[in-house]
């Protein structure tokens, strides 16, 4: 079938649906919502067999609806109603949420339900939740709807409030003021139920050192205390932690509010700046085990032969600064009395490569952007010239630009299956890239298909990544599934007869290529490349880096999504 996306963003969610739609023999061409003119547009140049919205900010126009069917991916149970549905259930400790696929009408979220799914609620960050439990039940039930669109024969159900299995309601959307943290009188819960209810977007408002921030990225804390609630009573790697009235929680990550001016999103501690200087920095070590709760981003686990080096950094965004810690502690973990080395990323990403955001707020963008990047390679570098362990990348969550390439540094690379990946740096203002792709890129997948990957900025699935040799295989239909498989897997070739073999083929390998071609010449070729980016004429990539992580909305859809204009053009 033709599918027209009608979509405020190509965002995670709409990228996996792509995935599993084009897997499936559709044909799906992108149009970003930006205004009824160009939509309309949009759909008399594809002509499409069904619309699908997997992500919208606004309502779809009548003439669209009334013409064309078009299903609308709903985050909220049967019945939910409203712009902030996730942000709700959260709010209001629902133990059960889930998605609905509807069909558009005049009436916001009223129209005819064509499937719908629910899922068990964790205490988790709306991102988590949206990323993982949302875009999973999303995958089937959308996959339904078409399935049910397509026999033709499919009466879908109008939303009736009488039935008793419909649980939802029409609710107002969320205000800062439902948001508002009153430090006398939430306990730890209830403040990290408000801040994961508002993270990705918009975040809660607060006060902090006399300024008016907005809180994301928090966690708990079960051994720090401070006497007056709402204070910060210590630091952690870019983090602040604050005294609640019967505990604590880490905040990750700030951003100011700025009446009339943009702000950037940005680790807690360089948002705050010198107002910390008296805040004592609390470090902990990626080695030392910890029992409790408390805000780690590198982390060291050893079981039997097998060290597992997790890296869990908000947004899978890498700084500077994180890039060296995980060097450091990557170089530690190769000195521990183990045989194969899996790299976990983090649980929700596995990485994005360098940190878009920190390079912003850098007094000069191409000196951090230069600094970000060699620190990127150094830690690669690690990993590929590895020759006393074996290593596997186990990719829980998605993986984009610098970070795919980060993937395949290790001899094996797997991936979950809901896994996507966008092994491409063009999108962000032509950026070449380095994290020496050069070598890993080709290497797996031949040179046409590199370039074709680099070139075409679409993303792959990981049964897709699996198929085109770019990882070793992928499986687990949810991240315990995924993890327990990578342990077996990993405690096998620890423990195979075949392990030294191994290990004496893959330093042989790495010599052969080595004189072939150095791994310094990759790196400085590409660094060529990059010192045009960053330092050249051309500002595309400072252009496009501002308007990402300012979010600046679309003004059109780039051709490589949007086939119908690239077949008009
Ligand atoms: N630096 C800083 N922040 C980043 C980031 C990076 N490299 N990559 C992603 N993020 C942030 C986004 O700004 C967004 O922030 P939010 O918390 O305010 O929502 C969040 O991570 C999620 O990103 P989003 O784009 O919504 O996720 P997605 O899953 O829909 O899309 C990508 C994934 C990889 C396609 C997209 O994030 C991207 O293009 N990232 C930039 C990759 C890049 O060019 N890296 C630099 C070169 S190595």
């Amino acid at each position: 079938m033709k599918i027209l996306f009608l979509t405020h963003s190509f965002n995670s969610l709409a990228q996996r649906l792509y995935i599993e739609l084009v897997r499936r023999g559709h044909e799906v061409s992108i149009e970003f919502d930006i205004n009824d003119a160009v939509t309309t547009q949009a759909v008399e140049l594809y002509r499409p067999e069904l619309i699908v919205a997997p992500f919208l900010k606004r309502a779809i126009p009548e003439a669209l609806w009334r013409n064309h069917t078009c299903f609308v991916v709903h985050p909220g149970i049967v019945g939910d109603r409203g712009p902030s549905a996730l942000d709700w259930a959260i709010m209001r400790d629902c133990a059960e949420w889930g998605v609905t696929v509807l069909q558009a009408n005049g009436e916001m979220d009223a129209g005819d339900i064509w499937a719908a799914e629910t899922f068990p609620m964790r205490l988790a960050k709306k991102s988590s939740l949206y990323r993982n439990e949302v875009v999973e039940a999303a995958v089937r039930v959308v996959l339904a709807a078409v399935e049910r669109f397509q026999s033709g024969t499919f009466k879908p159900t109008p939303l009736d409030y009488s039935r008793p299995e419909v649980l939802g309601r029409l609710h107002v959307p969320i205000k800062q003021a439902d948001r508002a943290i009153d430090w006398r009188r939430d306990d730890t819960r209830t403040v990290l139920k408000k801040i994961h209810a508002a993270d990705g977007f918009p975040g809660v408002l607060d006060t902090l050192c006399g300024g008016e921030y907005y809180l994301f990225d928090a966690c708990a804390e079960d051994a720090l205390r401070g006497s007056e609630p709402g204070t910060i009573i210590a630091k952690r790697n870019g983090a602040i932690c604050r005294a609640t009235l019967d505990g604590a929680v880490w905040v990750g990550h700030l951003k100011r509010k700025a009446e009339g001016e943009l702000a950037l999103k940005l680790p807690a501690v360089l948002a705050l700046g010198e107002h910390l200087t008296d805040v004592p920095e609390v470090p902990l070590d990626p080695f030392t085990t910890c029992a409790g709760e408390t805000y780690r981003d590198i982390w060291f686990e050893q079981k039997n032969n097998v060290g597992y080096l997790h890296f869990d950094f908000y947004n899978g965004a890498m700084s500077s600064a994180q890039c060296e810690r995980l060097r450091d502690a990557y170089l530690a973990a190769i000195r521990r009395d183990v045989r194969v080395i899996v790299l976990m990323g983090g649980a929700d990403f596995w990485s994005n490569g360098i940190h878009l955001n920190c390079i912003e707020a850098a007094a000069s963008p191409a000196d951090e952007s230069w600094r970000n990047i060699n620190a990127m390679n150094d830690l690669m570098r690690a990993i590929v010239t590895t020759g006393s362990q074996l290593t596997i990348a186990a990719l829980q969550g998605n993986a984009g630009a610098g970070g795919v390439f980060l993937s395949l540094a290790a001899d094996h690379v797997y991936a979950r299956e809901g896994v996507v990946f966008n092994p491409h740096y063009k999108g962000m203002g032509n950026l070449y890239g380095s994290e020496y792709w050069t070598y890993l890129l080709p290497g797996r997948v031949g040179e046409v298909r590199a370039a074709a990957l680099t070139q075409n900025r679409l993303p792959v699935g990981a049964a897709e990544a699996h198929e085109m040799g770019l990882i070793d295989g992928c499986f687990g239909a949810d991240r315990e599934d995924f993890v327990a498989r990578i342990e077996q897997l990993a405690e096998g070739l620890a423990a195979s007869p075949d392990y030294p073999a191994l290990l004496r083929e893959k330093v042989a390998r790495r010599e052969r290529d080595e004189r072939e071609k150095p791994l310094d010449a990759y790196r400085a070729e590409e660094l060529q490349h990059m010192k045009l980016n960053f330092y050249g004429f051309d500002p595309s990539y400072h252009v496009a880096r501002y308007n990402f992580v300012y979010k600046i909305p679309h003004a059109w859809t780039p051709l490589y999504l949007a086939r119908h204009r690239r077949i008009a053009s």
